[in-house]
């Protein structure tokens, strides 16, 4: 069987690496906020090419304490419209949610997945304060046109990148046309995507970057916010037993912080193995009855999932396990049908259901090996 993703087979080759993190950890004697997360903020900080990082429990609270950080700061208030996109995982939905604030659903674009800027605007009330952009699946919504939007109407712009590690946007060139020194110039000026204001990672161990449990982090340049983030992670406290404000106990532990340490150098390099077979996929699966992901093909899509979308997907999915191959379906049910969100079940947002009705992720990691995708590749072409 070729699993949808062999995360042992990922994390073996860290073994010995993982083993020295531990021993390390052990001989500290210091297990929470110490010097490996603070190491790690500042190298992730300075991978995304961002001022600020700080270091959380799991994607998900990234995403609550940026919202819980703005309403500290008075730039949110609780009540306020957050819009997001309704094609989503339903976590960001729950973060606003969390954070008391009234998330405001806009239909995706079918190509990508991602929101479509078109459709913002008209949902945009005097009590919308914030946009909250998902980069599903790995690949960028379209930043610049969220961005002006968010200009004109006076919104915070809050990112939730827990699937796009190492993303980048404002790349109009094709990153398998140009030298490498390029992509590298590229890669410099405009590392991750559109960093607006705050930005949200998850380090879950399916992730792009994965730690061995939960992790995340927030990515900002904004010394106002990053001052408070700090502290409301830690129950809004800075100094040990002085507390300036109501938080919560969310802090990337110190050994996940170790492990993302080993792993973060080759993150650029498991994103390219992605790409590649991405790359594969969209020339060698040639069959009508599936639909292939869009891709411009430049940094702007670090494919954490290769989604194809089929009217026959349940077929498809029996024929490819009969076939020895594992498939996911990212999601089956979207947020406004679930059952926590009874209120909004009978709302429609007819592109989300068809995509929730019609997606199937193929295996892709950096583990896939050239066989495999060829495998995967025949066995779709003879469906
Ligand atoms: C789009 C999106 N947002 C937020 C999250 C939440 O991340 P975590 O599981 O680390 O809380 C996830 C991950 O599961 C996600 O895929």
């Amino acid at each position: 069987m070729i699993p949808f993703l062999d995360l042992k087979k990922i994390n073996q080759p860290y073994e010995t690496a993982f083993q020295e993190k531990l021993k390390l950890v052990l001989d500290n004697g210091w297990y929470i906020l110490g010097k490996e997360v603070e190491t790690f903020e500042k190298a992730f900080a300075e991978y995304c090419q961002t001022q600020y990082c700080i270091g959380v429990g799991n994607g998900f609270d990234a995403l609550v304490l940026i919202f819980k950080g703005y309403i500290q700061l008075g730039k949110l208030q609780k009540g306020d419209e957050v819009i997001v996109p309704a094609n989503t995982y339903i976590a960001s939905i729950l973060a606003i949610l969390q954070a008391d604030l009234i998330p405001v659903l806009v239909e995706p674009k079918l190509e990508t997945y991602n929101i479509n800027p078109a459709l913002i605007e008209e949902k945009i009330t005097s009590k919308t304060k914030a946009i909250l952009v998902v980069h599903l699946y790995g690949q960028l919504a379209e930043m610049d046109k969220i961005n002006e939007i968010a200009n004109r109407n006076n919104l915070l712009v809050v990112e939730d990148a827990a699937q796009s590690h190492g993303a980048f946007g404002n790349s109009k060139k094709n990153k398998f046309q140009i030298p490498n020194t390029d992509v590298l110039e590229n890669n410099l000026k405009s590392k991750i995507s559109n960093l607006k204001s705050a930005t949200a990672y998850s380090f879950y161990p399916a992730k792009n970057l994965g730690c061995l449990g939960d992790g995340g982090a927030i990515n900002t340049n904004d010394p106002e916010l990053a001052k408070v983030l700090f502290s409301l992670r830690n129950y809004g406290s800075d100094k040990k037993y002085f507390n300036e404000y109501i938080g919560v106990n969310s802090r990337l532990d110190e050994l996940q912080a170790a492990f993302l340490n080993a792993k973060l150098p080759n993150l650029n390099s498991d994103n390219d193995k992605r790409q590649i077979i991405a790359k594969r996929y969209l020339a060698e699966i040639k069959n009508d009855k599936i639909t292939l992901p869009f891709w411009d093909l430049s940094n702007n899509h670090v494919f954490h999932l290769f989604v194809i979308r089929t009217s026959k997907r349940e077929d498809l999915q029996a024929y490819l396990s009969e076939n020895n191959i594992q498939t996911v379906i990212h999601y089956s049910v979207p947020a406004h049908k679930q059952q926590a969100l009874k209120d909004w079940n009978n709302l429609s947002y007819p592109i989300t259901e068809k995509i929730h009705n019609e997606v199937l992720s193929l295996p892709i990691s950096p583990v896939l090996t050239d066989e495999e995708v060829s495998f995967i590749v025949d066995v779709l072409n003879r469906y």
